[in-house]
Order: C-alpha cells, then structure tokens, then sequence
C-alpha cells in the first residue's frame, strides 16, 4: 500500500518534471512573433477587464497590439458565453422583480452592441482599433443589417412576456428613427413600447447626461425602471438608474 503510493508520487513527480521541461522548451521553441502573441494575449485579456469593469474609464481605441485579441475575443465562443452569462443574471433578477400589472413595469435596452451586433461592421474596421468614422458607420446604419444578439432577444421575449413595458434608449439620432426601425423588426424585436433617440435638444449631451435624462422622464411618467441593459457605462450609471444594471461586454468602443 505504501510502496503503491510512493510510486504514484514518484510518477506524478516525473509527470510535472517533463511537462515543465515541455512548457518551457515550447517558450524557447516559439518564434519572436509566437512569444509576443503570448504577451500579448495575456495583457489583452488584463486590459479587457479593466475595460469592462470601468477601471481604464475613458479610451479612445482599442491598442494595437490587442487587436488581434479582440478579433478572437469577438468571434469566439468567449464573446457570446459572456452575453449569455449576462442575459442569465439578468433573468434570475427578472424573476424576483414583482409586476404589478398597472404597465408600469420597465425594462430599458440600448440598441447597439445590446440588442444589435455591429460586428459584421466592425469586422471591416480593425475591431474598435481604427478612430470612429462617422461617415462608414452612417451608411452601415443606413442598410439595417445589424444582426440581433442572440442572448438578449431572448432576454427581450421573456420580459415581453412577462408584462414588462420595453423602451430602448439608443445614442443614435432622430433621423435614423426610420432605418433603426427598420433593422430591429428584421432582427426580430417587436412590441416595444417607445424607440428613444437623441432628438435637436439632446445634441451635444455626453451619453451618460442624455440617458439619466430620459430615465428621469419616464420615471416622472410614473414609470419603474426595474432594469436596464447596455455596453456602456453610460448607459447605466448617472442619475434615474434602474434598481438593477446589466453590463454587456464591449471591447471595442467607449462611449462616455
Ligand atoms: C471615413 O469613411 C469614409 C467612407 O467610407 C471614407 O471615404 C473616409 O476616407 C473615411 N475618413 C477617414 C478619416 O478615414
Ligand atoms: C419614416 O417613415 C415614415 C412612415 O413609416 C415616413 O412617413 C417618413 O417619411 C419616413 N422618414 C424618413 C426620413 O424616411
Ligand atoms: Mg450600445
């Protein structure tokens, strides 16, 4: 019996001895560019958190040594497990939320990066790494294309479902009322109860501003904002917050 183990320890031992000979013979084997892409990787996935968690507050573009990452981060299965994680906690919360049937009961989604993916506009755009142009993403707009994403219209059914009034509350301006539209019954939404844009008053309003303000008035309507989903901070935080936020990744712009 205990010979049996010695061995066991004595395998076990070998085992960590060749694995860390292996380990570190595939650092010295790597390429330049391989070992860089290891850094890299590892950093990226530091600076996504710090950006996700509001650490890094405002940035400009993603860096460009983390392009790639959030390429991969993008099209992987990480991307969509986190949105699904998100849409899970929010349902959990849903469940305990008490609706008092009077229509009074609000859930308020962004549109973009929240209930739309502008990846396959992104895809062409260095993923968040190249400076925001707004002439490109006016004419992506423009085509209504954006897919929806997967795990908050299935959030956005089961609220519909359980009587909740739906109001999106998006940053894009009045004039893409027709074309925003347009794109969320294509992608599957329906019902909501009022599409919010940034009309001529709003102009100039840093995000954060104009969304608290909205919040304000649906709340001096009578409204309770039990919830509320978006990719931005700003969508979120400010004054006339719902009871509970839900922050969806997006690591490839920072709107304040
Ligand atoms: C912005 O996009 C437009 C249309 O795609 C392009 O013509 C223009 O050169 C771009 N501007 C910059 C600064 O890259
Ligand atoms: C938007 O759609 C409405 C009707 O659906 C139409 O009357 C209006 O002209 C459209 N506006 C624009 C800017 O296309
Ligand atoms: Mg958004």
């Amino acid at each position: 019996m205990a010979s049996g183990q010695s061995v066991v320890r004595t395998i076990l031992f070998l085992l960590c001895l060749v694995s860390t000979a292996v380990s570190h013979s595939l650092i010295q084997l790597v390429s330049g560019d391989r070992k860089i892409r290891i850094d890299d990787d590892l950093y990226c996935d530091s600076w996504r958190l710090s950006v996700e968690n509001n650490n890094a507050g405002y940035w400009s573009t993603v860096p460009s040594r983390c392009e790639r990452f959030v390429q991969d981060y993008m099209n992987g299965e990480r991307y969509s497990s986190d949105s699904e994680v998100v849409a899970e906690d929010s349902l959990a919360f849903v469940k305990t939320v008490e609706i008092a049937g009077d229509g009074r009961d609000v859930w308020v989604f962004d549109i973009d990066e929240t209930l739309l993916s502008n990846l396959p506009y992104y895809e062409v755009h260095g993923f968040g790494s190249e400076t925001y142009n707004e002439t490109s993403w006016d004419s992506w707009v423009n085509l209504a294309e954006a897919p929806a994403l997967p795990a908050s219209l299935s959030l956005y059914k089961e609220l519909e479902q359980l009587g909740f009034k739906i109001f999106l509350l998006t940053g894009r301006d009045e004039y893409q009322r027709n074309v925003t539209e347009k794109n969320l019954l294509s992608a599957g939404y329906t019902n909501w109860e009022r599409l919010i844009l940034r009309g001529t008053s709003d102009e100039g309003k840093p995000a954060i501003v104009y969304k608290s303000e909205k919040r304000a008035e649906l709340q001096d309507e009578g409204y309770r904002i039990h919830g509320s989903s978006g990719d931005q901070w700003s969508d979120l935080l400010g004054f006339a917050v719902a009871k509970r936020s839900f922050k969806l990744p997006n690591p490839m712009y920072y709107i304040a």
